[in-house]
């Protein structure tokens, strides 16, 4: 039986993979956030799993607004890293594992989540830079298979935070009915507080960052319940990035362990955040 056996949600801010990619993760704007990544980055270069679930956002650069899917879990072998207009970012394609992706539509669909497919998908920085955060050296390839799911945070409405927290449930129903032995380590991603345009351009809030990061392990409900637009007033327009990390806690147990945690501002215009949970009371 496949088993989740760890949990990492972690920001996707463009510019920390740009970072990574022109090596300047030593320069003082950028220590203190790479610095944090350690703890976490050594926990799981020890704890390399058999395949990675990770849930995230595209940015309008594979999905155009012309239609954008609720939910949608990538079923290919394999997804090409998109040009987000300045060129690809040098890390390697992602290599998909089908077989268990078409066990979890299947498993999703009869939950009665109505699962967009995607047999073709580029991945954006949704997804490379969490890849980029979990290991920042993949040479020629990812330690593992990746199963994109991707979840529409940027058009209204966004799927309530509650059916995002019972959709990581159902997620890890489906997980756990696969019938070979993996180990599965499910990521979500985005977040934390940011908003990039408008008025409150800018916006950073703290209090309901930490606050966040408490809950995600311990009251998760709470966090459920919370309506979209307390979200968009919470943490700003892109800090609803955050109800994608539900999707990974409704996966794991009830009581899990947390490994790490890092919280800093400013990543760009975004307060940044990892933790690591492994899924075990
Ligand atoms: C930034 C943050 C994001 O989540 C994103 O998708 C793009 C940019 C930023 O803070 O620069
Ligand atoms: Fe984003």
């Amino acid at each position: 039986m496949a088993e989740v056996t760890w949990g990492l949600t972690t920001s996707h801010v463009p510019s920390i993979g740009a970072a990574m990619d022109r090596e300047r993760t030593e320069d003082p704007y950028w220590k203190p956030l790479f610095d944090g990544y350690r703890p976490a980055r050594e926990w799981m270069a020890e704890h390399t799993p058999d395949v990675i679930i990770l849930i995230y956002n595209d940015h309008a650069n594979a999905i155009p607004l012309a239609m954008v899917p609720t939910f949608a879990v990538g079923t290919a072998a394999g997804f090409h890293v998109a040009d987000e207009g300045w060129g690809t970012r040098p890390v390697p394609d992602v290599i998909g594992h089908p077989a268990l992706a078409a066990h979890l539509v299947e498993s999703l669909v009869d939950d009665e989540f109505d699962i967009t497919v995607a047999h073709q998908l580029e991945v954006d920085h949704g997804l490379t830079v969490p890849l980029s955060v979990y290991c920042p050296a993949p040479g020629d390839a990812w330690p593992a298979p990746v199963i994109p799911i991707v979840v529409n945070v940027i058009q209204y409405p966004q799927p309530t935070a509650a059916r995002c927290y019972a959709l990581g449930k159902a997620l890890g129903r489906a997980i756990r009915s696969y019938p070979e032995d993996l180990k599965v380590a499910v990521f979500g991603t985005g977040g934390m507080s940011h908003q990039l345009a408008g008025e409150r351009a800018g916006l950073i809030n703290e209090e309901f960052d930490r606050m966040f990061l408490a809950k995600i392990q311990d009251d998760p409900q709470s966090l459920a319940d919370l309506s979209r637009e307390e979200y968009v007033r919470e943490a700003g327009s892109e800090g609803i990035e955050m109800i994608m990390w539900l999707i990974m806690r409704g996966a794991m147990d009830d009581e899990i362990t947390r490994i790490a945690e890092t919280y800093h501002v400013p990543a760009s215009n975004t307060a940044a955040a990892l933790a690591l949970f492994e899924n075990r009371a």
